[in-house]
């Protein structure tokens, strides 16, 4: 069949829109059409040519919900019709991975997927008899798509596709972070680096889960406003003290019980790390930094009794664990609207980059 997708064709070059070749989804893979995708920092990455594992041509998106057209031989959890969010992070539910408790992490496809392909190691997506990549084992920059079963989670058909997107990435990432990853305890205290889309996923996460005291720290004041809504009690500007980690130790008697950074910066990283309380903090990496870049402290910070860890999607199993944040936000526990800003058709897709890079939107959505 033909479909219509934005493609990328080269780093650092727009987007294209054209109408590809899709082939049918072949044994236990299925055919999805997608109705709304977020556009996300990730596929920006990719599209400038920083991303190690990124590859060209290619269909980028990573953050889509739609519904089942089809399904191949051997599917047997989805059928047409279902309603569905696509998962960068598959559920196998069989291999070392899924059978650990401590992950979500699931290896089955890791490696094809990494190379842009399906699990039999072909693309489904072509131009004028020429392979185009998939990306992120998801590609929802297509209006069709096709994934493996295992890699999609079925979800209730009253949710609305064009703010369930979100929970294909960002809502999970943030909230995940709180309340899988870490498991966060009512009362605690917590600060979150970052106020944009997945810092305020992490503060609503924090305000859901009950901690009592929830810090804000970013160089931008507009932020505020709405990370208050979200349920920020506290903004820091680290332009505004001399030493952000010394002032927040000090606003709460000793340190923080968690501490998440939502940048992607190795200095604020070790901020994070640092302003965590002696003896228990803990500290959630939940930016991506560039390629290369590390991260330092002193060991001795260790040693009394900080933790440093990180997240991917949050910690969460996708088929397992998305159905539920989708219930979250049809039961009113978490907010999805107020966090997409803009809306755009797929041939406007290239606005929501420069929204992004601008720092004007906390998320785009596309709607097909
Ligand atoms: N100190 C404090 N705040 C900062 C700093 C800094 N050094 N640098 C940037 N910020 C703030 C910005 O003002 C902005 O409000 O961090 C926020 C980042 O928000 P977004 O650009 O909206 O990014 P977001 O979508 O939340 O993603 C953050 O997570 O997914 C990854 O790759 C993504 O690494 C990025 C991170
Ligand atoms: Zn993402």
């Amino acid at each position: 069949m033909k479909t219509r997708a934005a493609v990328a064709f080269e780093a650092g070059k727009p987007l294209e829109i054209c109408d590809v070749d899709l082939e049918g989804p072949r044994a236990g893979e299925v055919l999805v059409e997608i109705k709304a995708t977020g556009v996300c920092h990730t596929d920006a990455f990719t599209l400038s040519g920083d991303d190690p594992e990124g590859a060209f041509p290619a269909i980028l998106g990573h953050e889509g919900a739609g519904v089942v057209v089809d399904v191949g031989p051997g599917v047997s959890s989805l059928k047409p019709g279902d309603h569905v969010i696509p998962l960068y992070t598959p559920e196998c539910r069989q291999c070392d991975f899924c059978l650990h408790p401590k992950t979500n992490l699931c290896q089955s496809i890791r490696e094809t997927q990494g190379r842009g392909v399906m699990p039999d190691g072909s693309s489904r997506f072509s131009l004028d008899g020429k392979p185009i990549l998939h990306y992120m084992g998801c590609s929802t920059f297509a209006n069709h798509t096709v994934l493996p079963e295992i890699a999609l989670a079925r979800v209730r058909e009253d949710a609305p596709f064009d703010k369930i997107c979100y929970i294909g990435c960002g809502v999970t990432t943030g909230i995940g972070a709180v309340a899988f990853t870490m498991k966060v305890e009512p009362g605690s205290t917590v600060a979150v680096w970052g106020l944009g889309g997945i810092g305020l996923n992490v503060i609503q996460g924090a305000k859901m889960v009950g901690a009592s005291r929830i810090i804000g720290v970013d160089l931008n004041p507009d932020k505020v406003a709405l990370a208050r809504k979200f349920g920020m009690t506290d903004f820091v500007n680290p332009k505004d003290v001399d030493d952000v980690v010394g002032h927040l130790v000090e606003m709460t008697g000793g340190g923080l019980d968690y501490t998440f950074e939502c940048i992607g910066n190795v200095n604020t990283m070790r901020q994070a790390l640092e302003a965590c309380h002696k003896g228990w903090g803990e500290s959630c990496i939940v930016g991506v930094a560039g390629a290369g870049q590390e991260i330092s402290t002193r060991p001795f910070q260790l040693v009394t009794g900080r933790s440093w860890k990180g997240t991917a999607f949050g910690g969460a199993r996708g088929r397992t664990d998305v159905p539920r944040i989708v219930d979250w936000y049809m039961d009113g526990r978490i907010n999805i609207d107020d966090l997409i800003t803009h809306t755009m058709p797929l041939e406007d897709i290239n606005k929501a980059f420069d929204l992004m890079h601008s720092g004007e939107s906390i998320r785009s959505v596309v709607l097909y």
